[in-house]
C-alpha cells in the first residue's frame, strides 16, 4: 500500500513537471547539452539497428528519439503518459512530414498496452531516473520485444571522481538549474534534474539490474567524456 502510494506520488510529480516545462523542453535540452543531445539520440538509434522493424520509443516526450528512428523505419510507436509532451511530438512529426510513420500513444511505461513479443526493438531516452520502478520498467520493455530484440536506454550518468567528474558535477548541479530556471521560469524542474541524476544508480549497478531482469549481452557505450551512457541489452 505504502509502495503504491509512493509510486503514484512520484508519477504525479513527474507528469506535472513535464506538463509545465513541455513548451521549453526542447530548447532547454539543446542549451544544456551544448547541442549534443541529438547526437546522443543518433548514437542510440544506430545501436538499435531498427531498419525495417516495428520499434517502440517509451517515454517519447516531444518525440525527438521517435523522429530519429523514423529516419530508419516506417513503423515507430512513441508512448508517453504526459499529454502536453506528446501533443508537441505529434505537431513536430507533422511539421517534418513524418506523422504517418509515428504512432503517438498516451500510456504508462510501467504497464505497456502492447502484446508480448510485438516489437523488434525498444528504446528510451532520459527516463530511467524518472520512473517509479526501474525493475518493472525494464521487465515491461523486455516483455514487449521479440526474442533476440534489443532494448536501448540512453541516460545521463552520475558524476564520477576526478577532474572531469568535478567539472560535470559543478555544471549539472550549479549551472543547469540556473539555465533551466532562466529559460523555463520553473524553479523546481531543473533542480529535480541534478537530484535525479545523483540519486540514480551507477553504470555497473544498472548493468546488473539489466542482467537480473533477464537481458543478455548487456553492454554500454560511453559518450561525451562519460557523462552520458547508452545501455544495450538483448532479450
Ligand atoms: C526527460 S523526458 C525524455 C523525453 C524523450 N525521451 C527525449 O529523449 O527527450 C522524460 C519523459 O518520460 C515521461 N515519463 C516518465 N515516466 C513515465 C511513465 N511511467 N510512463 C510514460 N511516460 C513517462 C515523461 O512524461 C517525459 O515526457
Amino acid at each position: 500500500m505504502a509502495n503504491r502510494l509512493c509510486r503514484e506520488s512520484k508519477e504525479q510529480l513527474v507528469r506535472d513537471m513535464f506538463s509545465r516545462i513541455a513548451p521549453v523542453y526542447d530548447i532547454v535540452n539543446r542549451l544544456m547539452s551544448w547541442g549534443q543531445d541529438m547526437r546522443w539520440r543518433r548514437v542510440a538509434v544506430n545501436l538499435a539497428c531498427p531498419e525495417q522493424g516495428r520499434v517502440l520509443d517509451v517515454a517519447t516526450g516531444t518525440g525527438d528519439l521517435a523522429l530519429e528512428l523514423a529516419r530508419h523505419t516506417n513503423s515507430v510507436v512513441g508512448l508517453d503518459f504526459c499529454p502536453e509532451m506528446i501533443k508537441l511530438g505529434r505537431l513536430k512529426a507533422g511539421r517534418k512530414k513524418m506523422a504517418g510513420q509515428i504512432d503517438f500513444i498516451l500510456g504508462d511505461a510501467l504497464t505497456l498496452p502492447f502484446e508480448s513479443d510485438s516489437f523488434d526493438c525498444a528504446l528510451n531516452g532520459f527516463v530511467l531516473r524518472n520512473v517509479s520502478d526501474v525493475n518493472l520498467f525494464l521487465s515491461e520493455l523486455r516483455r514487449v520485444v521479440k526474442p533476440g530484440g534489443r532494448v536501448i536506454c540512453l541516460e545521463l550518468v552520475k558524476p564520477q571522481h576526478g577532474a572531469i567528474g568535478a567539472l560535470y558535477r559543478f555544471y549539472l548541479c550549479r549551472i543547469v538549474p540556473l539555465l533551466g530556471r532562466w529559460v523555463s521560469g520553473d524553479k523546481k524542474a531543473y533542480r529535480y534534474l541534478p537530484d535525479s541524476v545523483n540519486n540514480f544508480v551507477n553504470i555497473a549497478e544498472f548493468q546488473n539490474t539489466m542482467k537480473r531482469i533477464g537481458f543478455h549481452r548487456v553492454d554500454y557505450r560511453s559518450l561525451s567524456r562519460g557523462t552520458v551512457a547508452v545501455h544495450i541489452g538483448v532479450k
